[in-house]
């Protein structure tokens, strides 16, 4: 067995706790510190996880240098995520950080070179594509039953009553949420974005202050035509976090709600007003991959050890932030954008 990951995690909010629990039974990981700018939290954790050899403190630059972490898990807030992992790589560490990636493409793009140029893994929680169900999905588009996929469409919505940060972001939406919900449309249709015109608004009763609701079109690679609907002040007939997703491909379309639901019908006769179609059973894997955050953590590294690159690395990822920024620009220019990440 190899050498357990010495690994600091920054920033013991909400979140944290998904990590400190998917880590919990893990084995090959060492949780050496736990940091937060408000100390009283990074004890809270170590209390609550019962982490008693573990430093809890509020000195992120202290901990790197007195405990050397091969690992830092970044949960910091999104404005702290490049400071973070700058900080993180310049003392030889590997990062697995929350989404989003970061809090712009320009502060991205120097993140991307950063690890590139120390040599050192840096990729982001997508535990979204995790999930097994979404294998699934992606499988039976990938596989050809249905011929090629032309057009991809989800729906995202849910009243969600946070409290914190999100209520007063900017963009909440696209850039809290739709990230995920992006980078798993990139995910299910193996295709990368290249133009998108959205239109973003807070509508009337919203209990955010900014941009709970958003509709976007984008021209993904292939040709492929991806919509999104999607809104966080919602009440009533929620959907999954993970979407309601309906994909049309060109002898069949297949549907999924995010959960363990899924239709899909194929061609079996053309030439009349209606071709005539059939089911196609849509199966999860057994043994498909651990899902979430334990899956997201427990791949990167595994991807470490092997000298593997993480599905989720920044410089695949930064294409899933490049179309929350495309999309953010497009509805502040009220035009269709290129993207460009
Ligand atoms: N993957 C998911 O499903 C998922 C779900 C929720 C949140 N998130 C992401 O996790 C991150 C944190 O979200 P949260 O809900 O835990 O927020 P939170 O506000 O509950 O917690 C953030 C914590 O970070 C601390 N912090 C802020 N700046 C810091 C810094 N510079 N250094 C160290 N600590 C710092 C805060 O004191 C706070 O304790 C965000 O990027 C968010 O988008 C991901």
């Amino acid at each position: 067995m190899s050498k357990p990951f010495r690994v600091v995690l920054a920033g013991c909010g909400g979140i944290s706790a998904a990590w400190l629990n998917a880590v919990k039974e893990m084995p090959g990981v060492e949780l050496a510190g736990l940091m937060d700018i408000r100390v009283e939290a990074a004890r809270r954790r170590r209390d609550e996880f019962q982490l008693a050899r573990a430093v809890a403190g509020d000195d992120l630059t202290a901990m790197l240098r007195t405990l050397k972490p091969d690992v830092l898990f970044d949960c910091t807030i999104p404005e702290a995520h490049f400071a973070t992992t700058l900080l993180a790589l310049r003392h030889g560490c590997h990062v697995l950080g929350e989404k989003p990636m970061a809090d712009s493409i320009e502060h991205a793009k120097k993140m991307a070179a950063a690890a590139k140029k120390a040599g050192l893994v840096y990729a982001v929680m997508q535990n979204r594509r995790y999930q097994k169900e979404i294998r699934a999905y992606r499988g039976l588009l990938a596989g050809g039953r249905l011929g090629a996929l032309t057009t991809l469409n989800c729906d995202f919505y849910i009243g969600a009553h946070f409290g914190g940060f999100r209520d007063g972001m900017k963009h909440v939406l696209l850039l809290d949420m739709a990230i995920h919900t992006f980078d798993a449309a990139r995910f299910i249709s193996g295709a990368d974005p290249v133009s998108v015109f959205c239109r973003e608004w807070n509508p009337p009763g919203s209990w955010y202050a900014h941009g709970a609701s958003a509709m976007a079109v984008f021209e993904m690679s292939g040709g492929i035509v991806y919509n999104y609907r999607g809104s966080w002040c919602s009440e009533g007939l929620n959907t999954s976090w993970e979407c309601d997703w309906r994909a049309t491909c060109a002898r069949g379309s297949a549907a999924w709600n995010g959960g363990g639901l899924f239709r899909a019908e194929r061609v079996v006769r053309g030439g009349g007003f209606l071709s005539k179609c059939e089911d196609v059973p849509v199966k999860v894997p057994p043994g498909a991959k651990q899902g979430g955050h334990k899956g997201c953590i427990a791949d990167f590294l595994d991807c470490l050890r092997k000298g593997r690159a993480p599905e989720t690395a920044c410089q695949d990822n930064i294409k899933s932030l490049a179309m929350v920024f495309g999309a953010i620009e497009s509805a502040g220019a009220g035009r269709p954008v290129k993207i460009r990440a």
